[in-house]
């Protein structure tokens, strides 16, 4: 769906778009495991201001293919937030429901500043609004993989972003 020199320049560009928006700031990434690892280092490597990183693993109550947007906290993030400027980085928001949960934990823990940074956003399947502030692309709804996003665990390692064909097609 979109090619590997795609989705670099378009980090490129959101880097720079924080890097510009952080001026005089440290900004601290938190990555919110899997999906995000990639598009996190990607970013990180390209944002100029000073830039601290933290990870958190979050499960989702609901079934395979949708969350239920009770977040369950797997790993949580070894850093306090009080006081700092936080940028939330995922690989996707799909019904917004993860997001929209999280994003009011953090919230509660103090930060200076809490924004979100997706790779891809699908906004037809939002039931809850969640706005990014930093979006590198608008996907249609189709099961996409690659660049952390998974299919069963497998393609996250995909340097581009691919679309899984169903077999009636
Ligand atoms: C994905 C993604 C978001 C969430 C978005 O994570 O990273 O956290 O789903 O879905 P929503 O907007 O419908 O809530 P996933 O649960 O697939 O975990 P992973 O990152 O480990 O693959």
């Amino acid at each position: 769906m979109i090619p590997e020199e795609e989705v670099e320049e378009k980090i490129r560009r959101t880097a720079a778009r924080i890097s510009e928006d952080y001026q005089g700031k440290v900004v601290h990434l938190v990555s919110v495991l899997k999906g995000s690892v990639f598009f996190t280092c990607e970013l990180a490597k390209r944002i100029t201001v000073p830039v601290t990183m933290d990870f958190m693993s979050v499960s989702s109550y609901g079934d395979q293919t949708e969350s239920s947007g009770v977040v369950r906290i797997v790993k949580d993030l070894d850093m306090p937030l009080e006081g700092k400027d936080v940028l939330v980085v995922e690989d996707i928001i799909d019904t917004g429901r993860t997001l929209h949960y999280l994003m009011n934990i953090l919230r509660d823990r103090g930060p200076a500043s809490l924004r979100l940074a997706t790779l891809l956003d699908k906004p037809d399947r939002r039931v809850v609004t969640v706005e990014a502030d930093y979006t590198c692309f608008e996907v249609p709804d189709e099961f996409v993989v690659g660049y952390g996003l998974d299919c069963a665990q497998q393609y996250r390692n995909l340097p581009y972003i691919g679309v899984i064909e169903s077999e009636s097609k």
